[in-house]
């Protein structure tokens, strides 16, 4: 892989929004968390590869509520650097937890997050059955509920 850069998003415009909108298909909550949080991107090459966004939610709490790659530069170590680099990010800001949450039916993520660290703590039930008015289907299962999932930093 070219060598690949993490910054802070200087402008969202469509190509970042068409990313972010890969991880969350609701554009007002997608819009509600790049209010609340930061947003950094990932580029190869001047390319843009992946976006992650990061919230602080409680005292000493960080979030990640966004995060993709472009599809096709997925399944090549983008999605874990961009983890690894949110983690190193929450340290700073300096919180004592990170947390990211998932649908019960995104098993290539839930994979993802535990080989980055990140443990199961909970379930929030029908989730995205509250948020989303359409529904989502993945890997041929209704994604319903989100997992919470956690690391102590
Ligand atoms: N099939 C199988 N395993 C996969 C996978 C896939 N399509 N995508 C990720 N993984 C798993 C693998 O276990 C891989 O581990 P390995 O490196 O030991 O093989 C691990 O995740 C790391 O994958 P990586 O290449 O770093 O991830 P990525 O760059 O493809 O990014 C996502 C992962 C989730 C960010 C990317 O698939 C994406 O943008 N998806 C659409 C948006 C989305 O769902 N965002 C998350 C919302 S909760």
């Amino acid at each position: 892989m070219q060598q690949l850069t993490i910054q802070k998003a200087k402008n969202y415009d469509e190509s970042l929004y068409k990313l972010l909108l890969l991880a969350d298909p609701s554009k007002e909550i997608v819009d509600e968390y790049l209010a609340r949080g930061e947003c950094y991107t990932a580029n190869i090459a001047g390319e843009l590869a992946g976006v992650y966004v990061i919230i602080t939610t409680r005292p000493q709490t960080a979030e990640i509520v966004n995060i993709a790659v472009k599809p096709t530069m997925q399944k090549q170590g983008i999605g874990k650097l961009l983890i690894r680099d949110a983690i190193e990010k929450a340290k700073h800001m300096g919180a004592r937890v990170i947390e990211i949450g998932t649908g019960n039916s995104s098993m290539h993520q839930l994979s993802l997050y535990q080989k980055c660290g990140f443990r199961l703590q909970g379930i929030d039930r029908d989730f995205f059955i509250r948020h989303y008015e359409e529904e989502i289907f993945e890997n041929g299962i209704q994604c319903r509920d989100m997992v919470r999932l956690y690391l102590d930093l």
